[in-house]
């Protein structure tokens, strides 16, 4: 192995040869995560915080040395500490792109394909229920398959109360709302909210006026109306989002920088509530990828909290947004003991309409398990199964 500085950029450079790319290692990174007992806590897995209580940022690489017994790299720094880096976990946390690319990719969130409506019978796939439960390569499967594609159905459920509890305990645990750990979606006199009415429900996302927006949505279908209606709709809000941003790239950034205030005013049981979250229909993270989609007619309050000359503008941009995602949406027809999961982040859905009638009724089971908890879990499994370390 040899080892080198980059004085220049502070970089402490490692390769096996010549011909291969180094290793790069910027040296105050390497300081700030010494793996000794003095810096490093082997049992919490956790850096020791007291050396940010006098960090000298301008501590220097006194000499390097490369240990082949040990496949480690030495340090002696300028003020006394000495370090040592394995091989292994040094090749890990190596800076290069290639490196840092797969990192993101088999460690953080594998990558979002997004998809067109034509396109949901190459991407849609199936799980079987008892599978899911007892094998924890069909768990993974399933949860990889969420990340990416942002929807996948499962078959066989049986027609219990529990069905629910026991798919998101596989994952972590139930989300909470205001609507109680799970909700029911049935034609109710006097219904609380919109979706417990018999009437077509258009495209929307669930809860948009939370700040903790649930992640993954899961709608256990227990009866079927046998009327025509009661279909499935489900579009692809970030493919949307992207062929707005080619074909209408006003109306995209008007999405992405108008604020609007998203409300739920009400009470279910004995809660009475009064929730309201403020953020644009289009999210981006600081590289301009998709974070979340908020989208729910009923659920926008009257109050738009921006300058009035934003409004038009972002009622023409909606439009065009809401004609996309209806273009693009595909339907289908769950049957009881399916459980449609997808990513409330992301996705949009609604149901046509039915006819509800003594004879003739129709009973969903919705529950929330948050991403947080279900990428947690894809890692563990992930890890457990050997496809990273
Ligand atoms: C909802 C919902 C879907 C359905 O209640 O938010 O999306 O099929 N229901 O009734
Ligand atoms: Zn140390
Ligand atoms: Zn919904």
């Amino acid at each position: 192995m040899q080892v080198s500085r980059d004085l220049q950029q502070e970089l402490v450079l490692l390769r096996a040869s010549f011909e291969q790319p180094a290793m790069q290692f910027p040296e105050i990174w390497l300081r700030d995560n010494c793996q000794c007992p003095k810096c490093y806590m082997q049992q919490t897995r956790s850096r020791l915080p007291h050396g940010w209580n006098y960090l000298n940022t301008a501590v220097q690489v006194q000499q390097l040395s490369w240990c082949v017994a040990q496949q480690a790299l030495h340090i002696e720094w300028n003020d006394g500490h000495q370090s040592s880096y394995t091989y292994s976990w040094l090749k890990e946390r190596d800076f290069s792109p290639a490196n840092r690319a797969r990192y993101l990719r088999d460690f953080y969130r594998p990558e979002p394909r997004h998809w067109s409506g034509k396109q949901f019978a190459l991407i849609q796939r199936e799980f079987q229920y008892q599978e899911l439960l007892s094998s924890d390569e069909v768990l993974l499967e399933w949860l990889h398959h969420l990340a990416v594609y942002g929807v996948a159905l499962i078959k066989q459920a049986p027609l219990e109360a529990d069905v629910l509890r026991k798919l998101c305990n596989r994952v972590g645990f139930m989300r909470r709302t205001t609507y109680g750990d799970e909700w029911s979606v049935r034609a109710q006199p006097g219904a609380s909210n919109y979706a417990y009415l018999a009437a077509p429900l258009p495209l929307h996302t669930d809860m948009p006026y939370f700040e903790y927006k649930p992640g993954v949505t899961l709608l256990h279908t227990l009866e079927q109306s046998d009327s025509p209606g009661g279909w499935n709709l489900l579009s692809d809000a970030f493919h949307v989002a992207d062929l707005l941003r080619q074909r209408h790239p006003r109306a995209f950034q008007v999405l992405c920088e108008t604020p609007v205030d998203w409300a739920d005013i009400g009470n279910d049981k004995e809660l009475s509530f009064h929730n309201i979250w403020r953020e644009p229909v289009i999210n981006l993270d600081a590289n301009g990828q998709y974070k979340r989609i908020n989208h729910s007619i009923p659920q926008r309050d009257s109050h738009f909290s921006v300058a009035a000359g934003q409004v038009r503008p972002w009622y023409e941009a909606m439009a065009l947004f809401i004609q996309l995602a209806n273009a693009e949406a595909c339907t289908f027809k769950t049957t009881p003991g399916d459980v449609l999961t997808f990513d409330n982040l992301r996705m949009v859905h609604g149901r046509t309409g039915y006819d509800d009638t003594d004879r003739n009724v129709r009973h969903i089971v919705g529950a929330f398990v948050d991403w947080d908890i279900a990428f947690s879990r894809w890692r563990v499994l992930r890890h457990a199964q050997g496809y990273c370390k």
